[in-house]
């Protein structure tokens, strides 16, 4: 059902501090977060291997965590270094463990088998951190929906224009556009060039902007479901490398499944004018809020009744073109990972098995 071997965003660095114990269900297993005194990120498995009490209901000790049922105590590797009143531990008493990272502001964890975890495969989210970029973080959303339709939706800016009519679009003239789809590696390219139209409201609430600007939209979205995106507005009446009247801006969204029907959704919008100004990063923040919030109300209520009428067929129309490619590129990785290692790559413990005969 979901890709495991790759990362996906567990957290924003913030909902993590001091001796926080934190559940959070991906990909349909609960998992526990925190952090070690050096303040790097720890992910186990959040039901305890002696009787699956929630580890989150538990207390830190150190760089360890106590289960607050019958005190079992594991470190942040997995393994249980402590059972009250006995003397030996049975090395297979482990919780699986899943390798977590922190780069720029987020926490990125790997659900897969822990050997492939490769830092390198992360994405460039380089405005989550950047001197050039600034924005306000804590962008989350939590969805009851399947993330494909969450990636159906940031696949196709057509629905700027209707979805986002009073937000983020303010024209038919962004699904009149035909984009320019392009395959990446791991993913699509999309470019959206909208000329002489009109800003969108959000626009106007930062800037003052001529009545015919030009937009364009270029974003990355890549396996598992992280969307990277360039996009401006600016005076029609100016040159195409003249960005000098633009308004510039990076946006890094993250989609982690929850459940197969109940999605993370992770975002900021970072803008490269005025970074001083806090109230340019707080009118982006609430903008994208009210304006994810008309996605979230459409897809969950399409969720809904897809859910009702399961047997009922979508019928394609060409806009769907980078829909239809991103989703044969996930059902290719989940295949490929079913047919390579279905041990390695389900929910297998990294230690022995998690169990001591009482
Ligand atoms: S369930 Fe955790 S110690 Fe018993
Ligand atoms: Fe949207």
């Amino acid at each position: 059902m979901f890709i495991r071997n790759c990362w996906y965003v567990a957290a924003w660095e913030h909902e993590l501090l001091g001796d926080t114990l934190m559940a959070r269900t991906i990909l349909g297993e609960s998992v526990l977060l925190y952090r070690k005194a050096d303040g790097t990120p720890v992910a186990l498995d959040n039901r305890c291997a002696h009787r699956q009490a929630p580890l989150s209901l538990g207390r830190k000790v150190g760089d360890t965590v106590r289960c607050m049922y019958h005190g079992l105590r594991f470190g942040a590797d997995g393994r249980c270094v402590e059972v009250p009143g006995q003397e030996r531990i049975a090395p297979g008493l482990c919780q699986r463990s899943y390798p977590i990272v922190q780069r720029d502001r987020w926490l990125w964890i790997w659900m897969g088998d822990p050997a492939r975890a490769d830092e390198s495969l992360l994405p460039d989210t380089f405005s989550l951190k950047h001197p050039d970029w600034a924005y306000k973080p804590g962008g989350y959303l939590h969805y009851q929906a399947d993330y494909l339709l969450i990636c159906d939706n940031l696949l196709d800016f057509s629905h700027l224009s209707y979805v986002h009519e009073k937000t983020l679009g303010g024209s038919t003239g962004i699904a009149e556009v035909k984009p320019r789809i392009e395959k990446l590696p791991h993913g699509l390219r999309i470019t959206r060039d909208v000329r002489n139209t009109v800003p969108a409201p959000f626009h106007t609430r930062l800037a003052s902007l001529p009545s015919v600007v030009n937009r364009q939209f270029v974003y990355d979205f890549t396996l598992p479901a992280v969307l990277l995106m360039h996009s401006h507005v600016k005076p029609a009446d100016t040159a195409d490398d003249d960005m000098a009247g633009a308004l510039q801006f990076h946006s890094c969204q993250a989609l982690t499944p929850e459940t197969e029907t109940s999605t993370h959704y992770f975002f900021m919008q970072a803008h490269k004018f005025r970074q001083d100004d806090a109230t340019i990063g707080e009118s982006l923040y609430q903008s994208l809020l009210v304006a994810f919030g008309e996605d979230k109300q459409m897809i969950e209520a399409q969720q809904a009744q897809m859910r009702a009428s399961p047997e009922r067929p979508m019928q394609p129309i060409p806009a769907d073109a980078a829909l239809g490619q991103f989703r044969w590129l996930v059902k290719q990785r989940v295949d490929a990972e079913r047919a390579a290692a279905p041990a390695q790559t389900v929910a297998a413990p990294t230690g022995a098995p998690a169990r001591q005969p009482a």
